[in-house]
């Protein structure tokens, strides 16, 4: 048996220059800066401008979680890109990434969990580090929603949400507890596929799509918002205990929460439910929306660069999304 285990050694973050508020979004469709801060707490996103897309940002943020890690890119045994938004049908955007870094060879593996991408991933790359298969992971989050939404009215309680950007993490081996992933706990429950998710095109259809589906706005993310919300916020608050539970940790041993970032009354209420104070967790989903599989890592990764998060510290990271899908895990960062 290996005795490996894995840590974070370094995270980067990168998003789109192209602001767009609030306001710029009620010149489109119904809707004001008023409602969807009441609602959402979201004030701006960023959305990418031709030229640029997921493996753009996915390689920026990398080479700043590599600087940061102390490695360069021919030290990544393994790339993990987790996406909703893959910059094409196939192949998977892993190896546009790992061509951008300037290597080759090394595994490249894209996954698809959504907003709860990056904790599945964190899962994945201890599990390579634990077996001693592999030594360095390069994990990313990266996501482009901008070129997909339905940017009139029809849309506006999906579109007002999301936003592109991408976040990275380094992970590799741990040389003691002081800085080490403790654990990560995965779910999925496939009864509410649809709650959230883009129908077409679809490869079980013949054709993938239709004039009517897409008339009638399928190729777009559809949601039941009020109840992803009461999922949310039944699940992430389960699945923190379960991590706490596992690792023997009580709410005070946590110095910071990174919750997904997908809705700032969410967050607000999960915090409140659990007792956690605001100053243990931390939410930028004001200035970027929801970036789905990024929102983590360029929550986490200003959390640390703000000083909020040092190294030692016990971090716990909760997601929930679209499967549906939702998992925590607690680090040791
Ligand atoms: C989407 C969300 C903000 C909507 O808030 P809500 O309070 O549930 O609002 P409702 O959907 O009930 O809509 C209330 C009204 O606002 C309207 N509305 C929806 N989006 C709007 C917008 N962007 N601007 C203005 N009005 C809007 C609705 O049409 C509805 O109007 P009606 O009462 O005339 O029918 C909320 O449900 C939510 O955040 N859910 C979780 C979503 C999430 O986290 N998704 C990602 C998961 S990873």
């Amino acid at each position: 048996m290996s005795q490996y285990r894995s840590r974070i050694l370094g995270m980067g973050a990168y998003v789109p220059s192209n602001v767009v508020t609030n306001h710029d979004l009620a010149a489109m469709m119904e809707t004001s800066h008023d409602w969807i801060v009441e609602r959402t707490g979201i004030e701006e996103r960023r959305w990418v401008l031709p030229g640029e897309g997921g493996a753009e940002m996915a390689t920026h943020a990398s080479k700043q979680a590599l600087e940061r890690a102390g490695l360069t890119a021919k030290d990544i045994d393994l790339i993990i890109y987790a996406t909703l938004s893959p910059d094409n049908g196939f192949p998977g955007t892993a190896v546009f990434v790992q061509r951008m870094l300037g290597i080759s060879e090394i595994p490249c593996l894209d996954i698809r969990q959504q907003c709860t991408g990056f904790v599945y991933g964190l899962s994945i790359a201890d599990a390579f580090i634990r077996t001693g298969q592999y030594k360095n992971v390069l994990l990313i989050g990266s996501e482009v929603h901008s070129t997909g939404l339905d940017k009139t009215t029809r849309g506006r309680d999906v579109t007002v949400l999301f936003g592109d950007g991408a976040g990275a993490a380094v992970i590799g081996r741990a040389v003691d507890d002081k800085q080490m992933i403790l654990s990560t706990h995965l779910h999925a429950d496939g009864a509410d596929a649809e709650m959230l998710w883009l129908e077409y095109p679809a490869s079980r259809e013949h054709p993938r799509i239709t004039e009517e589906a897409m008339a009638a706005g399928k190729h777009y993310p559809s949601m039941n918002g009020k109840r992803v919300f009461k999922h949310a916020v039944s699940k992430l608050p389960a699945v923190l205990m379960e991590a706490m539970v596992t690792n023997n940790v009580q709410l005070k041993d946590i110095d910071m929460l990174i919750p997904h970032q997908a809705n700032l009354r969410i967050n607000q209420m999960v915090a409140q439910m659990i007792g956690m104070p605001p100053e243990k967790t931390h939410n930028n989903i004001q200035k970027y929306g929801n970036t789905t599989a990024a929102s983590i890592p360029i929550c986490m990764n200003e959390a640390i660069e703000l000083g909020k998060i040092k190294r030692g510290d016990l971090v716990a990271i909760i997601a929930f999304g679209a499967g549906l899908t939702w998992g925590s895990c607690l680090v040791r960062y």
